[in-house]
C-alpha cells in the first residue's frame, strides 16, 4: 500500500507591513480594539508581487527544502479563493513559472479551508497511484479583494503563501492521516466574496460562533481517525481567523500543557487558505516543531467548509 507524506514546507510574504495604528488613519478602528477581539497586530499586504508571484515564492522556498527538483513534481495543487485568472488556472500558471514539466495542475477555492482541503486530494492521489511526488500551495492576495472603507474587514486580512512538497512512501511510513471535511451549505451566506470585482463581507458573529462550537469536536474527530489522543499531539495548526476562536478550540481539545499552538495570525492576519502552511512552515523553520512530529491541521471558514487531518512534520 502507498501513503505519502511531508518532505519539506516554505513560505513567503510580500515585504510590506501594515500595522493596527497604520490602518486607524485610514478607518475608524483602533490598535486596542484589533488586538481584544481578533489578536492581529500585523499583516502583510502585496503591492507588485502577484498572486503567482506569491504561491511561487513558498514552493521555490519548499522545492529547496526538499531537495525536489521540478521535473520530479506530478502534481499541483493550488488552494485560493483570490485568483482574477480563469485560465491557465493558478496551479498551471505556477507550475509553468517553476518548470514543471507536464503535472496534473488543479486549483481548489473552499475558501479558508483550502488547504486542508487540497492536501487530502493530492495524498488521495497519490494513494490510489495517480501521482507520486505532489506540490500543494496555499495562497492569497486577500488585500484584491477587501474593502479599504469597510472597518469590520479591512483590518482582518492578509496576504502571503504557504507550500509543501509531498512524496509516495510506503504505508507505514504515512505521514498525512486520514482527513475529517465537509460543509454546512445553508451557513454559506455568512462569509461572501462575490460580484464581478468580488469583496468579502462575512456575519462575523455568526462564523465565530460556529467556529468555536462545532469545530473542536470535527478536530477530536481527526485524531481518532489518525489513531491518536489529542493529548499526544505536538502541535495544533488552525486557520488563522482569530486568536479568540484559536484559543477557544485549542482549549476545548485536551491538548498537553507543553503543545505548540500557532498563533501566526498575531503577525500575518487572516490569510485564508494560505494560513495553515504559512504558520506551520514558520514553526517547523523557527525549530519549535520537529521531524516526525504528529500536529493537528484544521481549516474553517467560506462555505462554510471545514476539513483537517494529522500529519507529521517534516
Ligand atoms: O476566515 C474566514 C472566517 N471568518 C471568521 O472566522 C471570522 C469570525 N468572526 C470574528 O472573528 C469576529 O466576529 C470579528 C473579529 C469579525 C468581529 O468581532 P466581534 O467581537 O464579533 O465584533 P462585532 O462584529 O460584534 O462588533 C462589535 C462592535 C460593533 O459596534 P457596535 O454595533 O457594538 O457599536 C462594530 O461596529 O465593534 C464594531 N467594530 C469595530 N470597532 C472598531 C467592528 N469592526 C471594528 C473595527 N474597529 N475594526
Amino acid at each position: 500500500m502507498t501513503a505519502s507524506r511531508i518532505v519539506a514546507l516554505g513560505h513567503h510574504q510580500p515585504p510590506k507591513i501594515l500595522s493596527n495604528d497604520d490602518l486607524s488613519a485610514v478607518v475608524d478602528t483602533d490598535d486596542e480594539w484589533i488586538r481584544s477581539r481578533v489578536g492581529i497586530r500585523t499583516r502583510h499586504i502585496a503591492e507588485d508581487e502577484t498572486l503567482v508571484d506569491l504561491a511561487v515564492g513558498a514552493a521555490q522556498k519548499a522545492l529547496a527544502n526538499a531537495g525536489t527538483t521540478p521535473d520530479q513534481i506530478d502534481l499541483v495543487a493550488v488552494a485560493t479563493c483570490t485568483a482574477v485568472e480563469r485560465s491557465p488556472n493558478t496551479a498551471a500558471a505556477v507550475a509553468a513559472r517553476l518548470g514543471i514539466p507536464t503535472p496534473a495542475a488543479y486549483e481548489l477555492n473552499t475558501a479558508c479551508s483550502g488547504f486542508s482541503y487540497a492536501l487530502a486530494t493530492a495524498d488521495h492521489a497519490i494513494r490510489a497511484g495517480a501521482a507520486t511526488r505532489a506540490l500543494v500551495v496555499g495562497v492569497e492576495r486577500m488585500s484584491d479583494i477587501i474593502d479599504w472603507t469597510d472597518r469590520t474587514t479591512c483590518v482582518i486580512f492578509g496576504d502571503g503563501a504557504g507550500a509543501a512538497v509531498l512524496e509516495a512512501v510506503p504505508d507505514e511510513r504515512a505521514g498525512i492521516g486520514p482527513v475529517v471535511w465537509g460543509s454546512e451549505p445553508e451557513k454559506g451566506e455568512a462569509v461572501a466574496i462575490s460580484g464581478w470585482k468580488p469583496v468579502i463581507s462575512q456575519q462575523g458573529q455568526t462564523v465565530f460562533r460556529w467556529a468555536t462550537t462545532q469545530v473542536a469536536p470535527l478536530a477530536r474527530r481527526a485524531c481518532e481517525k489518525a489513531g491518536i489522543d489529542p493529548s499526544e499531539l505536538r502541535g495544533f495548526v488552525a486557520h488563522q481567523a482569530n486568536l479568540r476562536i484559536i484559543d477557544a478550540i485549542a482549549g476545548k481539545l485536551g491538548l498537553a500543557e507543553d503543545a505548540v499552538v500557532a498563533r501566526d495570525v498575531v503577525d500575518s492576519g487572516n490569510t485564508s487558505a494560505a494560513s495553515i502552511p504559512l504558520a506551520l512552515s514558520k514553526l517547523v523553520e523557527r525549530g519549535e516543531l520537529h521531524s516526525g512530529d504528529p500536529v493537528l491541521l484544521f481549516g474553517f471558514g467560506g462555505g462554510l467548509a471545514y476539513a483537517g487531518q494529522v500529519v507529521r512534520c517534516p
